[in-house]
């Protein structure tokens, strides 16, 4: 019973050494923000609900691994487009914004417009 005693706490040993690479990368500083506050984990949740409401990967403005990276244009254009829609009230102007974001990421429509304004809101400006 010992030994299954220990070898349970070498399994869980393990398990902590596993998750806490990934946790300290959700922790991250953001390096390159010039529309968006640092807000940490409400920055990361507002990204997965914008980029869900799309219907995109984070790849598709990303490099894998280097978010600080403005290698791929369409970051570029989300940026526009944080830029014009954050505390933005007018539905036209919001509309106008994304169909320009749209065509950077050549798609005809997003999946789900309201999962990106609700993405866009949990994000906040400098
Ligand atoms: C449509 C483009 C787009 C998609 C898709 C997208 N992002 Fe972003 N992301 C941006 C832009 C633009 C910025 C920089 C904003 C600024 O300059 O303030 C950014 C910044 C970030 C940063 C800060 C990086 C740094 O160090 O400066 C993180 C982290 C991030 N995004 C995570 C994600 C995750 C996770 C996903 C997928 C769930 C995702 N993003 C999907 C456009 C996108």
């Amino acid at each position: 019973m010992k030994f299954r005693a220990a070898l349970f706490s070498l399994a869980l040993l393990a398990g902590i050494g596993l998750a806490v690479p990934k946790a300290h990368a959700e922790d991250e500083k953001a390096k390159n923000l010039k529309v968006l506050q640092d807000t940490g984990k409400k920055l990361q949740k507002g990204m997965k609900e914008f980029t869900k409401g799309l219907g995109v990967k984070c790849n598709a403005c990303h490099v894998k691994g280097k978010f600080d990276s403005d290698e791929i244009k369409a970051k570029l254009a989300g940026r526009e487009f944080f830029k014009t829609t954050l505390g933005e009230k007018d539905a036209a102007k919001r509309d106008a914004a994304l169909k320009e974001l749209l065509k950077a990421l050549k798609l005809e429509a997003a999946k789900d417009n309201s999962k990106v304004w609700a993405g866009v809101d949990m994000l906040e400006k400098k």
